[in-house]
């Protein structure tokens, strides 16, 4: 018998008897406690002492089946993580990868092929993204670090509602100024001139090759693009612009705006011939964005601009050649 045991069991007394002079064990009567005690029936004993009627402190109140344990859920796995995106103003879950891109969220998770994939190694930017205002390189940014509320922004969501009425003067002049041929480039053009605008209202050339300096077009398209990015910017700012192909919609045709009006225009040669002839679509581009300059042509070693002779005259526009830093002989 345990010690615990021994604890509640009624001690015998040993007594003598008068007449024979023997000795012998009594035991003690076993008491109601004692018996519930020894049956180790606490609830009861508890029962008694407090005062309880017996027969209720023996019979335990009826207690509902205890319910089973949800199953607990399955951990992540070390290499997975949940993150909440907002992509373009939309809340996604997501379980990802931890190794997992963002363009391969967007494309295999959620089905948004918004950004092109090109290189897969941030040199090309194709896959250009807007995030917090920033342009980056969905293909090589991981998802797991964009769950803290950091606003997402690809080119599905710069348009500010449906049909081409709903562009954004980006995307519009990108298609109408012709700033592309196969396209593979051209979302990641758009955001990242997307994220200059946002800080820079009236870039420079030289600013806009700078933002765009991270994206690579294998067409070549850059004249266009550039032009793109200029006219989008003057659209921004509230100036009139004439897109070089007419606006299509589905909903009304749109009047072309063209110049009926008198044109002058002749042959200048450069004092110094240009580089290059994508010297002189830079060139091009530059002029076409002067008030009163109507068209330019020309080569490395000429140009030929067409002007409104209502509002410029020759000397003003051998200056405006001058201050381009390409001067022309008298
Ligand atoms: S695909 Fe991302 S930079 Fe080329
Ligand atoms: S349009 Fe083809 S790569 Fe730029």
């Amino acid at each position: 018998m345990t010690e615990g045991n021994d604890a509640v069991q009624p001690k015998s007394t040993e007594t003598t008897e008068p007449e024979s002079g023997k000795t012998q064990q009594v035991r003690p009567p076993i008491t109601r406690r004692d018996f519930l005690i020894r049956s180790n029936a606490g609830a009861v004993a508890v029962g008694v002492m407090s005062g309880a009627g017996f027969a209720a402190t023996l019979v335990p109140e009826p207690q509902a089946p205890p319910r089973p344990a949800p199953p607990a859920a399955p951990p992540n796995p070390v290499t997975t993580r949940r993150v909440s995106l907002d992509i373009d103003g939309k809340k996604h879950d997501v379980t990802v990868d931890v190794r997992e891109s963002l363009w391969e969220t967007l494309n295999y998770q959620l089905g948004q092929s918004n950004c092109n994939l090109g290189c897969d190694r941030a040199q090309c930017g194709a896959c250009t993204v807007v995030v917090d205002g920033r342009a980056v390189n969905g293909c090589s940014l991981l998802t797991a670090r964009y769950g803290r509320g950091q606003k997402i922004l690809t080119v599905a969501g710069i348009a500010s509602g449906p049909g081409v009425q709903g562009l954004h003067p980006l995307q519009r002049a990108f298609w109408l100024e012709g700033g592309f041929q196969c396209g593979i480039c051209t979302r990641g053009f758009i955001m990242s001139s997307y994220a200059l605008l946002q800080s820079n209202k009236n870039p420079t050339t030289e600013q806009i090759k700078e933002a765009l300096s991270g994206n690579i077009c294998r067409c070549g398209e850059y004249a266009k693009i550039l032009n793109s990015v200029k006219k989008a910017a003057a659209e921004l700012r509230g100036e009139k612009v004439t897109y070089t192909a007419p606006l299509i919609t589905d909903e009304a045709p749109t009047p072309i705006t063209q110049n009926t009006g008198p044109s002058t225009s002749r042959q200048f040669e450069f004092v110094t011939a240009l580089g290059t002839i994508e010297q002189f679509d830079d060139l091009a581009l530059e002029l076409k964005q002067k008030p009163g300059i109507l068209g330019v042509s020309g080569t490395e070693r000429t140009v030929t601009p067409i002007w409104d002779p209502s509002r410029l005259d020759e000397i003003r526009v051998r200056q405006m050649l001058a201050e381009t830093g390409h001067p022309v002989r008298p």
